[in-house]
């Protein structure tokens, strides 16, 4: 058994706990472990090295990739499908285990339905794959957000300002909520429920008018303003996944609390902070965990699954089922995020 191995899509802390994993697991049953750079790129251009427990070595505790990654989508290429099976053919791997987020494991199901032995590994710091409680990355990631808002907060309360902290999550707010919620934060805005600028500065006088002069404000990137057609304020840049490049919404914030309330305002775009440095021992686990679960669904002849955390389970979910729809922020943290805004906080 050959089994091949590629992380797709933004890295995140985790990915090396996974991989090293898998190399791992992969070697005790005898297997041998083929590891593809670039993401899907790897395997289209055939950019391939055979993987040890020597390679492995010392990653643990590494953030990235040691197999490097990109956005390239064989889906959209004349002949990719056709491209990659022919390559693993000439490769001679039987099975691939596909580390990735909506985008990649999207081609992942694509490909099992293609014919392709596949198994595939939840990660993003968006946290908004379906059908897995965590994804590898977000715990990382949520942690660097908490401690930038709490530094933040200090400024803040230097200054008599309001700090708004801008963060990734393209359709969910999982990062902003959590990063919100454990940070302390006055007012945090995700992209499930467009923002009114007036309830946001209505928000924050509430809290001046309790007698606090500082603000911290939390912004998912893909937060949407009622007011404004929040393309303007984007990067027209597409991606192969068809997506366009976020930020900014936290300037566009700190423009209009400046304006509409006197006060003096400073914006922080966190961006690839939040997706660099070594792994939470949350992630090193679960990276380690699914790793494991993948090779041994591969054992047992199992494709077509994705590995999924579902309370402390390791579980096999069909890709389909965690493919397509991204999972939203649940209703509870609204009223969460609600309960503890403005003046209450
Ligand atoms: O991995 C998802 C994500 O973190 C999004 O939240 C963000 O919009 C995107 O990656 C940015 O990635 P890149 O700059 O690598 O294209």
């Amino acid at each position: 058994m050959n089994i091949g191995v590629l992380t797709g899509g933004g890295d995140c802390p985790g990915l090396n706990p996974a991989i090293r994993a898998v190399v791992t697991k992969s070697i005790s049953l005898g297997y041998n472990v083929t590891g593809i750079g670039h993401g899907w790129k790897g395997l289209l251009e055939k950019e391939v090295r055979p993987l040890t427990l020597e390679s492995v070595h010392g990653i643990l505790e590494k953030g990235g990739t040691m197999l490097k990654s990109s956005r390239t989508n064989p889906i959209k290429m004349e002949n990719g499908i056709e491209i990659i099976k022919q390559n693993m053919k000439d490769l001679e791997l039987d099975a691939l285990v596909a580390i990735g987020g909506d985008d990649t494991l999207g081609v992942a199901a694509e490909l099992y339905k293609n014919g392709v032995k596949v198994v595939g590994i939840p990660k993003t710091i968006d946290n908004d794959l379906n059908a897995t409680d965590f994804c590898i990355g977000f715990d990382t990631s949520v942690n660097i957000v908490v401690d930038a808002v709490q530094r933040c907060r200090s400024t803040a309360e230097s200054h008599s300002r309001v700090l708004i902290v801008e963060v990734m999550g393209r359709h969910a707010g999982w990062i902003a909520a959590y990063g919100g919620l454990a940070g302390g934060a006055d007012c945090t805005l995700v992209p499930e429920v467009p923002f009114s600028i007036e309830d946001v500065c209505a928000t924050l006088q509430r809290r001046f008018d309790s007698g606090q002069d500082n603000a911290v404000v939390v912004v998912a990137e893909g937060a949407k303003p009622e007011e404004k057609d929040d393309l303007a304020l984007r990067n027209k840049e597409v991606d192969a996944f068809g997506h366009v490049q976020l930020g900014g919404i936290g300037h566009y914030l700190e423009k209009e609390i400046k304006e509409r309330m006197g006060i003096p305002t400073r914006a922080v775009i966190l961006g690839h902070i939040q997706r660099g440095g070594s792994p939470t021992v949350f992630d090193r686990v679960l990276g380690t965990r699914l790793g494991v679960k993948a090779v041994e669904l591969i054992s047992e002849n199992k494709f077509g699954y994705m590995v999924a955390l579902k309370g402390n389970q390791i579980e096999p979910v069909t890709l389909d089922k965690a493919t397509g729809v991204n999972r939203k922020l649940e209703t509870q943290f609204y009223d969460l995020l609600q309960l503890f805004s403005g003046e209450r906080s």
